[in-house]
């Protein structure tokens, strides 16, 4: 099984909108994900702030305009289990990119990287900005960078392994 974990810092704007639409992608590729099934997705904050909770509103708001439900999803707090259990732990941003590296432990297994490395098409798009303090328009600009980030790895994963 193949399991990757999108990360930001609250898990409540970037990271839950990358792990719905990547699976939107997936099954839209006719790829189910799950444990029953050969691929297995999630998304966690580097902070602790919002654990338990819904998507922002905001990430909400600019999800369903584009089809996507967030509203199942509820955020947690990064653990150091998941650096044992995930093959991929990939990063909205450097910063958060950075925090993962520092806490990793000494038996992770799992592939510490931004997420947006696997964008196509996306010159000098590195990394998926924090919406959380800026305007709302904010999040539309977010929501257009993270699609390009899940097509980039749906590619990836589709070539790299037979699901
Ligand atoms: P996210 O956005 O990392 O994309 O979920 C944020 C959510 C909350 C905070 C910062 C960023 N916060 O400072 O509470």
């Amino acid at each position: 099984m193949i399991k990757i974990l999108f990360v930001c810092l609250g898990n409540i704007c970037r990271s839950p909108t990358a792990e719905g639409m990547f699976r939107q992608h997936l099954n839209k590729a006719g790829i189910r994900d799950g444990y029953l099934h050969n691929i297995y997705i999630d998304s966690a904050g580097t902070g602790s702030w919002h654990v338990g909770k819904a998507p922002d509103s905001r990430s909400q708001r600019t999800a369903k305009k584009h089809g996507l439900d967030l509203s199942d999803l509820r955020a947690r707090q990064v653990t150091l289990q998941d650096f044992v259990d995930y093959d991929y732990i990939l990063a909205m941003d450097k910063e958060n990119l950075n925090n993962l590296k520092a806490m990793a432990p000494k038996n992770s297994k799992a592939k510490l990287e931004l997420f947006m490395n696997y964008s196509e098409n996306c010159p000098g798009i590195t990394e998926v900005p924090d919406p959380y303090s800026g305007r709302d328009d904010g999040f539309e600009r977010v929501f257009n960078i993270i699609s390009r980030g899940s097509e980039g790895l749906l590619k990836y994963i589709q070539q790299k392994y037979t699901l």
